[in-house]
């Protein structure tokens, strides 16, 4: 199914759409996805089914981010952390991404997405690894959206893996350690090639960032809302959109800068904040 013939409601196609035209749509949009268990709970269901409906929840944003012109999304699917976790939960965590990438590769493919992981992905089963393997071999050419799932991952490993390859690299006289830049410790994480996140949303209302994107989310703007990931669908991600096109980005500078530079400042957008604040209460 074409993602972008899709049949939108007219205020959901304006919303994207103006999404898109003021320019304030977030290039690359990480999501910690938090709260299955507690969601399962609420129902009275077992952990596994929170994760269960959290895939849904998964399937609505890549598929709405496509469709905003979103151009990269992380999602944090396994941390380095959620090994520690009963056998049989991590072993279903397991099983449903291999279900994932089975049901959905047809239809990613097909929408121009590419897939790729982060994360030490040497730890997963092999059937995962060779899902996978296929998949972001047969999605590499692709130019839409790109889909990242962060798997086995934690970003002090990655730093730390980062530092054991300088250091090596160091000592084979590759690299001089007065020559290092930030850039090129970015090119040894497993992040290499993907732009910083501009906007990190966590659901569940927790205030952390567990370990995510540490170095990369450097600049990045944060939105943490209430909601738990099954519950997160697009209506709440536009919302959450909306709210990062509203923020001035300044990076240090001052706002009278930011202005001067003729960035995204706070001035000159009102109208368009407007728009944005009208429509999504329209798709409400
Ligand atoms: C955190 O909720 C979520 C996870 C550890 C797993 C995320 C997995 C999914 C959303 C489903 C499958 C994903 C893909 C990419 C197919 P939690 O269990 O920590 O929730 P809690 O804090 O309420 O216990």
């Amino acid at each position: 199914m074409s993602w972008s013939t899709e049949r939108l409601s007219d205020d959901e196609r304006t919303l994207q759409e103006t999404l898109r035209t003021t320019g304030r749509l977030p290039r690359h949009v990480a999501v910690i996805m938090d709260g299955n268990g507690r969601w399962a709970e609420h129902h009275g269901r077992p952990r596994i089914d929170g994760h269960r409906e959290g895939m849904e929840s998964v399937r609505d944003i890549v598929k709405t981010s496509s469709q905003t012109g979103v151009r990269f999304l992380t999602l944090y699917a396994f941390s380095m952390e959620n090994w520690k976790r009963p056998v049989t939960e991590v072993n279903f965590l397991m099983s449903l991404l291999e279900s994932y990438i089975e049901r959905e590769i047809d239809e990613l493919h097909d929408n121009g997405v590419r897939l790729r992981t982060i994360g030490k992905t040497s730890a997963l089963p092999k059937s995962v690894r060779r899902i996978l393997t296929n998949a972001i071999e047969r999605t590499r050419d692709n130019e839409g959206l790109t889909l990242t799932l962060a798997l086995s991952y934690g970003a002090r490993w990655d730093l730390l893996q980062a530092m054991q390859m300088i250091a090596l690299d160091v000592r084979r006289g590759k690299v001089s350690p007065e020559d290092l830049t930030e850039e090129m410790i970015s090119q040894y994480l497993t992040t290499q090639g993907l732009p910083d996140p501009d906007f990190v949303i966590r659901t569940s209302g927790e205030l952390r960032l567990s370990n995510f994107l540490l170095w990369e989310s450097a600049y990045a703007e944060i939105y943490v809302t209430e909601r738990l990931w099954p519950d997160f669908r697009r209506q709440d991600y536009y919302r959450a959109l909306c709210d990062y096109a509203r923020r001035e980005r300044r990076f240090g500078k001052t706002s009278a800068q930011v202005a001067a530079d003729g960035g995204k400042g706070a001035e000159g957008a009102s109208d368009q904040r407007t728009l944005l604040d009208k429509i999504l209460h329209a798709i409400r």
